[in-house]
């Protein structure tokens, strides 16, 4: 096989606002601060005892309040430098709708200015620039109005949408309205377990039809203001798989793969140029009533190799679902993929070997353009608010210095950039 990728393939790393900026002012702010205390007396309850033992920063409050996270939102031409440096040629980031509208109809022209030397910045370097608008925060006043519970929060997204597109029309090609609104759908409106914390069946629903409506929308408008944009659906797909032959778990698999996947497919078709796919893990999936999806099915751990979050490592599972994606005939970027390890033990493996099988899958002509790490540097990893301690970076963060410092994965990485293929 050919080990080299198709010329022009861009590589790089992802970030999200909420997560390494710091200093945020947003629905997710306030309910950190609201939260903190009673999810560090939960970890006990939460993690294996390895976990417990190798974080015990997840048993203390301030592990759960983002604060001053990596305070990108001052170093970022540092933290360009060194993506350039590592031979990155692009870069996913995304702008905080709660900066540039703080408040609702007003937009804070400093904000808007500082995005604009962010994107000169990745320009400057020869990064391009992937725009996510929404990575799952909001302004403080849409949290007020049930975010996207209510329906007008679809038409408030769409005039910030258009400001930010208008704005930086010479600077971007590349726009993705949202990120993985499934996700965000359900552990933040169903099970709860991250800000909004609804836990209601009808709000989840009412959640992902305006989603979906905005993306949609998004979609007509990015186009209408320049036709050469190109934009992007996210979306998170586990490699779905019954855990065993049982007749359940074939059906609850296939449930599962419905609710998770095709739904979206279904909903996206129409309303992107190109798939991101984020993919993770897989899921072997087994019916058990307290299960953590949909309270039916657990996900059976039968890899040995996981994560610092215990996520089983299985590299061939993005091929999986690369191929699945394929079938919308759409273009595909890979715009996360990575693992919480903290030593660094796994990480340029996972990344070779992940790429192994993104390989195979261009090998059967899927069309895959580009792969983003997860993520640039250590973050705050706020999916059901883990807080500080999984360490998902190419770039280790010391939280106390704020020193930046590339893992030896950082340059397994680099090197495979400069081949654009595998040794
Ligand atoms: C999210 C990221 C997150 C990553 C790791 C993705 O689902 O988009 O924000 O940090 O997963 O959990």
């Amino acid at each position: 096989m050919n080990n080299k990728f198709p010329k022009g393939f861009l590589w790089g790393a992802a970030t999200s606002a909420h997560q390494v900026e710091g200093s945020t002012q947003n629905d997710w702010t306030q309910w950190e601060k609201d939260n903190a205390e009673r999810i560090a007396m939960g970890a006990q309850d939460k993690w294996e005892k390895w976990q417990q033992e190798k974080f015990p920063e997840m048993f203390t409050a301030e592990n759960y309040i983002s604060g001053n996270a990596c305070d990108h939102y001052n170093r970022f031409e540092e933290d360009f430098d060194l993506a350039k440096s590592g031979g990155h040629n692009a870069h996913r980031f995304s702008i905080e709708w709660s900066r540039i509208e703080p408040e609702e109809g007003i937009f804070d022209e400093k904000e808007i200015e500082h995005y604009r030397k962010v994107l000169v910045a990745l320009r400057e370097r020869g990064l391009e620039p992937f725009v996510t608008m929404w990575h799952w925060t909001n302004p403080v006043w849409i949290g007020e109005i049930g975010a996207w519970e209510n329906n007008d929060t679809a038409k408030y997204f769409l005039r910030y949408a258009e400001r930010i597109c208008n704005e930086y029309k010479d600077l971007v090609k590349f726009w993705m309205p949202f990120n993985e609104p499934g996700s965000e759908v359900s552990l933040g409106y169903l099970f709860g377990n991250q800000p909004p914390g609804r836990k209601s069946k009808l709000g989840a629903n009412a959640a992902f039809k305006n989603l979906m409506q905005a993306q949609k929308d998004t979609y007509k408008l990015v186009k209408s203001v320049s036709s050469d944009f190109q934009v992007g659906c996210s979306h998170f797909m586990f490699d779905i798989k019954p855990y065993n032959n049982l007749p359940w778990n074939i059906v609850a698999a296939k449930l599962m793969d419905y609710f998770a996947n095709y739904r979206f497919f279904k909903a996206f078709n129409g309303s992107c140029d190109f798939f991101g796919i984020q993919y993770y893990q897989p899921f072997h999936v087994n019916f058990k009533l307290g299960g953590t999806f949909f309270g039916l099915f657990e996900n059976k751990k039968i890899i040995k190799k996981q994560s610092d979050l215990g996520w089983q490592i299985f590299p061939e599972g993005i091929y999986n679902v690369l191929k699945k994606a394929a079938k919308n005939g759409k273009p595909i970027y890979i715009t996360e993929n990575g693992l919480a390890d903290s030593t660094d033990r796994y990480r340029a493996e996972f990344i070779k070997e992940h790429l192994k099988y993104v390989q195979k899958a261009i090998a059967d002509g899927v069309d895959i353009r580009g792969y983003f790490h997860w993520s640039l540097m250590d973050n705050f990893e706020f999916v059901e608010m883990r807080g500080f301690w999984p360490r998902f970076g190419l770039i280790e963060i010391d939280y106390k210095t704020l020193e930046r410092k590339p893992r030896p994965s950082f340059y397994a990485y680099k090197e495979i950039i400069e081949r654009n293929g595998l040794g």
